[in-house]
């Protein structure tokens, strides 16, 4: 092993212990010590979910990645192991950027990555992203000492050598493996490249599975390919994206391309580009099967226009919870993995409440760790130009759920929920009633709510780090509306915060 990855070990150990468990969250994963960004090498392998992230286990700060490490039985707990990779070579000296891992024939897991380091340029220096192997025992993991195993010269012309990562490696319906990696091409704008593989270690490029010709962004960052339901589907996260319609947005985005695959040319052919979470907190997701057949999506429940690390935090950097993927009606739909119920404790129901002018509090719905379900009916009563549900609420602090009937829009607003900073804390997104009614599952976790429209069709997630006893939450509307509420408290397996009350 390393220095420095024996270093980053040692260091995990220790630091880990100075961080209550009271002060993360309760089932979603936050990094061992220190900074976490993208979900890497998500896969099943040995009987176990393996999550790896982009880490840096010294400061609650972005700096040389490592891969931090974890595996999980059940999908709503994880268990830390300890750091798989640090930037110990030539070729990964600047980081080990994000990648992915897959199991050989053989019973190896590999991790494919992208390595940078910097090279002497005109102007100065360039950071080349190369990607590089290794290969594990789900444990301990040695660089592959063919390294690097795509490079620059690999790349087609007018596509970039320093713009060029996160590669996704699968496996191909002839069983060869697969990868897609993020790009640059020469029009400035997004691409995703496919390579081939028959055994995982020497690689050869395939095609350009799909461009956005300056349409979603400049650059295709984490991508993800699979086939969900008979489609096709694409996943990546653009940077600087433009602003459309109320579904996309300006700045770094979550695309999901639908469609299918011309396989003799692996060229992917579109039928639907659409947001995959609509919140303010969801970047670089990743996939994988699970034995049952089912498709995972685990996402950085962060953003880069927004990272805000509470002073006393010695860890930054949420995922949001593992969430099924299928699709229905040519739409991505996304529900939290079923085993959440697995951590349901104590319900209450509530049917045909009113909400009006002045907020209603219902017994039992109060908390930072709550799976509620709350459904606004559209009956011959329910006339009302807003309806507005409030949670991490006391007397400073709220963050706001608004719904607007008139216009079919849905907005959450985290503008009092404790930043000293004025990064963006307003999204709207458009949504459709079913049936005349339009429900929210909103999962909340002490630092975050993650918001499931009308089973999944439309997600919206954000993070805020307000004092815990901010835990009231309210119904209200602008007019009168009428509504159904199921609210499960969650096991958490550790002290709830007391309340002041
Ligand atoms: C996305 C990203 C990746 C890169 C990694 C570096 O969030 O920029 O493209 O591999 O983070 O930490």
């Amino acid at each position: 092993m390393s220095e420095l990855l024996e270093k980053a070990r040692n260091y995990e150990e220790k630091a880990e212990k100075q961080i209550s468990p009271d002060d993360r969250p309760v089932f979603h994963f936050t990094p061992r010590t220190g900074w976490m960004n993208d979900p890497n090498g998500l896969s099943f392998y040995q009987g176990k979910v393996h999550l790896f992230y982009q880490y840096y286990p010294y400061e609650a700060k972005w700096n040389a990645m490592h891969w931090g490490h974890a595996v999980s039985s059940d999908l709503v707990s994880w268990d830390y192991l300890p750091a798989a990779m640090a930037p110990d070579e030539p070729y990964d000296s600047f980081g080990c950027f994000s990648g992915s891992a897959i199991e050989l024939d053989d019973g190896r897991h590999l991790i494919l990555y992208t390595g940078v380091h910097p090279k002497k340029a005109k102007s100065g220096f360039e950071m080349l992203q190369t990607q590089c192997l290794a290969v594990g025992d789900g444990l301990n993991y040695e660089k592959y000492e063919g390294n690097p195993v795509i490079t620059g010269k690999d790349v087609p012309e007018g596509f970039s050598q320093t713009d060029f990562r996160d590669p996704k490696i699968f496996r191909q319906i002839d069983s060869s493996y697969g990868c897609v990696i993020g790009n640059r091409s020469d029009d400035g704008s997004g691409a995703l490249l496919l390579f081939e593989s028959e055994e995982g270690f020497s690689w050869h490029f395939r095609s350009i599975l799909d461009r956005c010709r300056n349409e979603y962004g400049t650059m295709w960052e984490c991508p993800d390919f699979f086939f969900l339901d008979g489609q096709a589907v694409i996943i990546t996260s653009p940077m600087e994206m433009k602003q459309k319609d109320l579904e996309f947005y300006d700045g770094a985005g979550t695309i999901c391309l639908i469609g299918s695959l011309d396989e003799k040319e692996k060229k992917f052919i579109r039928q639907s580009v659409r947001t995959i979470d609509h919140g303010l907190d969801f970047y670089a997701p990743q996939t994988f099967e699970m034995p049952d057949g089912r498709r995972i999506m685990i996402g950085w429940m962060q953003s880069w226009a927004s990272c805000f690390v509470p002073e006393d935090h010695r860890w930054f950097g949420q995922m949001t919870i593992p969430r099924e993927l299928s699709i229905r009606d040519g739409r991505l739909i996304q529900s939290p993995v079923r085993e959440i119920e697995s951590l349901h404790e104590k319900k209450v129901h509530y049917e045909n409440i009113a909400a009006g002018e002045e907020e209603v509090e219902l017994s039992g719905v109060r908390g930072r760790v709550m799976d509620l379900n709350v459904t606004i009916r559209d009956d011959e009563e329910t006339s009302c130009e807003s309806f507005v549900l409030c949670f991490a609420k006391d007397n400073q602090h709220e963050c706001r759920v608004i719904f607007s009937p008139e216009n079919s829009v849905l907005t959450i607003d985290r503008s009092k929920a404790g930043f000293t900073q004025d990064f963006v804390h307003v999204r709207s997104c458009r949504v459709q009633k079913q049936s005349g009614r339009l429900n929210l599952r909103i999962l909340l976790d002490r630092y975050s709510s993650e918001i499931f429209v009308n089973e999944g069709e439309q997600v919206l997630t954000m993070t805020y780090y307000s004092p815990g006893e901010a835990d009231r939450i309210t119904f209200e509307a602008r007019g009168k509306a009428h509504i159904d509420v199921t609210a499960f408290t969650l096991r958490t397996g550790q002290k709830e915060i007391l309340r002041r009350d």
